[in-house]
């Protein structure tokens, strides 16, 4: 592995001119710099069944006629940021952590995020497989949500690599921090719900896909989009200082992730609303956004469990400030009433950390130029076919 793999990975402009023209009984579907041709009939017949939930399922998982293009585009992103946690240097972390040039607080911080994103991550990626992915019809969909999946893997590979490089004991840590209530309060409220949607439900029926759509909120815009944050910030503010380097590298791979898991889980929802009006009801929308109250006042508790008072150089009112912050980004991208009156972010260093431009690619020393200024197109089914 070169030592391109200390730079942050690219946050790639994905080529995403997707074209399609008709040649007798085939549409020729263009992507980027591939070809495809497919039967017109046959692609009429898929594209007509593709529904975000109670469509036709297929165990071919073939992508094309692609009917969610966004989707598409987010997985290739989510491809492109690819990386591994293995072979970040922990070297700079291990001789800080075990030579007291961390504060006490600074500790309490680590391990916080060590203990809470250990749980998290495998709520997250049991919740996207069990809940959501499982309910998914349309392939585009299901294949970026198996690779959202993927990264929830690699995120909780990232914790080990941290753990087994810190010589943290893993059942201490776990039993301090299954006891923080703040912890289990966050975790319980989040997986209230799932238990039902993981036995299977019928989703014909408004209610219950009513209850799909809130868990799907609830995932990808109350807990990885709203009560990740603080934490996040906390813990690359460390590093920011040039303090436990390999921790905030791995933490801000993890953080742009997180961003294209907010993105397609949007999406998702967007889609799944636009096919089915039914779930939009007002007293549906202010359920949701009563749920995110809920979510920001646990999340409060949880920040002020992380920094009890202010220190890391930053306030705990900044980071109360960015959860009300988030919470409101997430809730006015779907189109719901903001909770609080932050209209700034009080953390904009933190988002230029997030989408650093034109880096060196993770696995390769060159820097690589992609294309830039492609738009989604979002086809309709007539003018796909
Ligand atoms: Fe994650
Ligand atoms: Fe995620």
């Amino acid at each position: 592995m070169s030592s391109a793999v200390l730079e942050p990975p690219i946050e790639m402009e994905i080529p995403t001119d997707f074209t399609t023209r008709e040649e007798g009984n085939h549409v020729v579907y263009t992507i980027g710099n591939k070809t495809f041709r497919l039967n017109k009939e046959k692609a009429r017949a898929r594209m007509a069944g593709k529904r975000v939930i109670n469509g036709e399922r297929s165990a071919e998982l073939n992508v094309l006629p692609l009917k969610y293009h966004e989707a598409y585009r987010i997985y290739k992103q989510m491809k492109a940021n690819h990386w591994e946690p293995d072979v970040i240097d922990m070297t700079k972390d291990c001789t800080q952590w075990n030579s007291g040039a961390l504060s006490a607080k600074e500790r309490w911080i680590i391990e916080m995020g060590v203990g809470y994103f250990s749980a998290a991550e495998g709520i997250v990626g049991d919740s996207v497989l069990h809940v959501i992915e499982d309910n998914l019809t349309a392939a585009e969909l299901k294949h970026a949500s198996l690779r959202q999946i993927a990264e929830e893997s690699i995120h909780m590979d990232s914790l080990l690599h941290i753990i087994g490089s810190l010589n943290i004991d893993i059942d201490e840590v776990t039993a301090r921090f299954q006891d923080i209530p703040s912890i289990r309060n966050k975790n319980e409220f989040i997986t209230r719900q799932m238990p039902e949607l993981k036995r299977g439900i019928d989703l014909t029926q408004t209610v219950n896909k009513q209850k799909f759509a809130k868990a799907l909120f609830g995932i990808t815009q109350v807990m990885e989009g709203t009560q990740f944050y603080a934490l996040f910030a906390m813990i690359l503010s460390i590093h920011r200082q040039n303090k436990m380097t390999g921790i905030g590298q791995m933490f801000q791979y993890t953080l742009r992730d997180e961003s294209n898991h907010i993105a397609l889980g949007r999406y998702i929802l967007e889609e799944l609303i636009n096919e089915n009006p039914d779930i939009w009801t007002p007293e549906f929308r202010a359920e949701l956004v009563e749920f995110m109250r809920e979510g920001v006042r646990l999340e409060k508790e949880f920040v002020l469990d992380c920094l009890p008072e202010d220190g890391v150089g930053m306030s705990q009112a900044e980071f109360l400030d960015y959860v009300d912050f988030n919470a409101d980004r997430r809730l006015v991208g779907l189109g719901l009433q903001p909770l609080s009156q932050i209209k700034a972010n009080p953390f904009l260093w933190l988002d230029e950390v997030i989408f650093l431009k034109k880096e060196k690619n993770f696995f390769e020393t060159r820097v690589t130029e992609y294309q830039t200024g492609g738009s989604v197109k979002n086809a309709s089914e007539d003018d796909l076919i």
